[in-house]
């Protein structure tokens, strides 16, 4: 039962809880910090939605992930690793005797020129590919004991861990699985590649990605790599690899060192595994320049370009997940909302503490700063380099409070001026998340889209009511996407815009959870350079503003 002191308290908190949301303001300067924005940072994985894909201009859709690492294009099967018991897989294909061609790879592509959409592909750079197109396990029982879990359907295949649980076999035969192989396979499949759908700079595939999350192989390919991957191996492998690439077709683009997320830029592997290994993580610092992974990394880049006289590494490239708990997932707990909205700010807040357990494993103020931390190390190491984060997910997508998630990064994204982001694991395109695309990529259904020029935009609290802004090319309007984090409270306030001859007409476009399947559209004005707006609670609102 509350006391009457606790009542006091809480109508205090009521009050100025509604004093602070009728207060935010928001100002935008079309003159002020303008610079491109990436089309590429509106890409996704897999997405098999040609649709939708069209409906949103689809920029980039990537191939990816860990059964990737262990995709062979030749036979078209790929190894599932610690995802699925660590089973060779063949691709469903109905006419493997035309090999290579047909694969789900020249699939991929094909359906990815049927979206207007350029392709991200993986390139395996782990060593070891799946030997031909039988179903084999990467540990089988019969060969190498009991295990934890088994395979209903192929009851000898198991999980890698002995019946404890915890102790993973060791020296196991890589070669049960699969074959070795070297960038030859690689410089094979770009032949392959540019032959059938041109070279990039003639519409072929544009991305290449230096295989996926070294950084946890020793966990999810232990099968084929049992030991942490080094630094030295991940730089040795990118130069192999990358030349390849290169070699076959100069003006593909390419990515590395694709690490898992916020502490592979710290580290060269996992650090939770380097603590309970006698491997220790600091040894790998102190032994290369004392620098952290992400800017040796770079630092070793930027000599191989001396050494080879051409550039091998394009972008460098980080996974970001939400670290705290439940938020990458369908988790609609009242905190687990407020912490996803709060948590994209580790993708550029320089004081936003990092909420999740990998605050006590990275630096010491623990403040992830990706896109800011990822910059700096670019201009003191490799100028020139560009950002990728080819994989993200916020979670949420199927309510309102993902929807908002995702709207936000995608603002994020454009002002930080990342160069390439992919969210992964796109659903289906009629839930909410799809509606922040639609948002951001085709907001009045005609294909209209939020400006590639981004422009200065400014919230006195960002937390409740996020702006950003940008100035089209094709007709010069102004744009601006307004997200109330709110999910009780209509704020009330205006719009200051400085530097924008507007002509007063202003369209809005609104998504809110009134109706998660529609955009409404209404009519705005611009008075005294400024618009007044109700913006409803947890919604997403596009202001399109007509010059004079
Ligand atoms: C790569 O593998 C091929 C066999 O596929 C072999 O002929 C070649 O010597 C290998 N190259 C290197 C550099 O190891
Ligand atoms: C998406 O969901 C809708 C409604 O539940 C369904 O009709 C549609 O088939 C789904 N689309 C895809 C691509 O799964
Ligand atoms: C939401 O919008 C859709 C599409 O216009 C419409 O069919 C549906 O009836 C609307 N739902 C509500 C609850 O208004």
């Amino acid at each position: 039962m509350l006391s009457r002191k606790n009542t006091l308290v809480i109508l205090l908190m009521v009050v100025s809880y509604d004093l602070t949301s009728s207060m935010v303001t928001l100002e935008v300067d079309a003159k002020s910090n303008t610079h491109p924005i990436s089309q590429y940072i509106y890409g996704m994985s897999f997405l098999n939605d040609i649709n939708f894909a069209k409906e949103i201009n689809l920029p980039v859709d990537r191939f990816g992930g860990n059964a990737v690492t262990r995709y062979n294009w030749k036979n078209d099967a790929s190894n599932r690793a610690s995802d699925w018991f660590f089973e060779n897989l063949p691709e469903d294909n109905p006419n493997p005797e035309n090999l290579p061609d047909g694969s789900i790879s020249d699939l991929f592509i094909e359906k990815d020129k049927l979206m207007g959409a350029r392709t991200m592909l993986t390139i395996p750079l782990i060593g070891w590919t799946p030997k031909d197109r039988e179903r084999r396990c990467g540990f089988s029982v019969k060969k190498y004991g009991p295990q934890q879990q088994t395979d209903q359907l192929m009851p000898d295949c198991g999980n890698g861990k002995k019946t404890d649980g915890t102790t993973l076999i060791t020296g196991n035969d890589p070669t049960d699985t699969s074959v070795k192989i070297n960038s030859t396979f690689t410089k094979e499949w770009l032949q392959h590649l540019t032959k059938k759908y041109g070279t990039a700079d003639q519409g072929g595939v544009l991305f290449y990605e230096m295989d996926n999350e070294y950084d946890l192989w020793h966990r999810t390919h232990h099968d084929i790599h049992p030991e942490p991957a080094t630094t030295d191996e991940i730089v040795k492998l990118t130069e192999e690899y990358a030349l390849a690439v290169k070699e076959v077709d100069p003006s593909a683009l390419t990515l590395g060192p694709v690490g898992w997320g916020y502490l592979s830029f710290l580290r060269s592997v996992l650090v939770f595994s380097a603590l309970d290994s006698a491997s220790g993580t600091n040894k790998d610092r102190s032994s290369h320049d004392n620098l952290d992974f992400g800017p040796y990394y770079l630092k070793a880049m930027k000599q191989l370009e001396s050494k080879h006289s051409k550039r091998l590494l394009d972008y460098l490239d980080f996974h970001m997940y939400p670290q705290p708990a439940n938020v990458f997932s369908d988790n609609t707990e009242t905190e687990v909302l407020a912490v996803r909205l709060r948590s994209t700010q580790g993708l550029w807040n320089p004081d936003y503490i990092d909420e999740s357990w990998v605050r006590n494993l990275g630096e010491p103020n623990n403040r992830v700063q990706l896109i800011p931390r990822m910059k700096k190390a670019i201009q003191t190491y490799y100028p020139g380099t560009k950002i990728a984060i080819t994989e993200y997910n916020w979670g949420g997508l199927k309510v309102m409070n993902g929807a908002l998630a995702q709207a936000d990064i995608l603002g994020i994204l454009g002002r930080e001026s990342v160069d390439v982001a992919i969210l992964w694991g796109p659903e289906n395109s009629t839930e909410p998340w799809a509606y922040a695309f639609r948002m951001y990529r085709n907001y009045d259904g005609k294909g209209s889209q939020f400006g590639s020029t981004s422009v200065s935009a400014k919230s006195s609290d960002e937390q409740k009511l996020a702006i950003y802004a940008s100035i089209r090319s094709s007709d010069k309007k102004l744009t601006v996407i307004a997200i109330n984090k709110d999910p009780i409270n209509e704020i009330d306030t205006k719009i200051e815009i400085k530097n924008f001859p507007s002509s007063g007409n202003t369209k809005i476009y609104t998504y809110s959870q009134y109706n998660l399947t529609k955009i409404v559209e209404s009519i705005g004005i611009v008075v005294n350079n400024a618009i007044e707006h109700k913006f409803p609670p947890y919604s997403i609102t596009l202001f399109e503003v007509a010059r004079k």
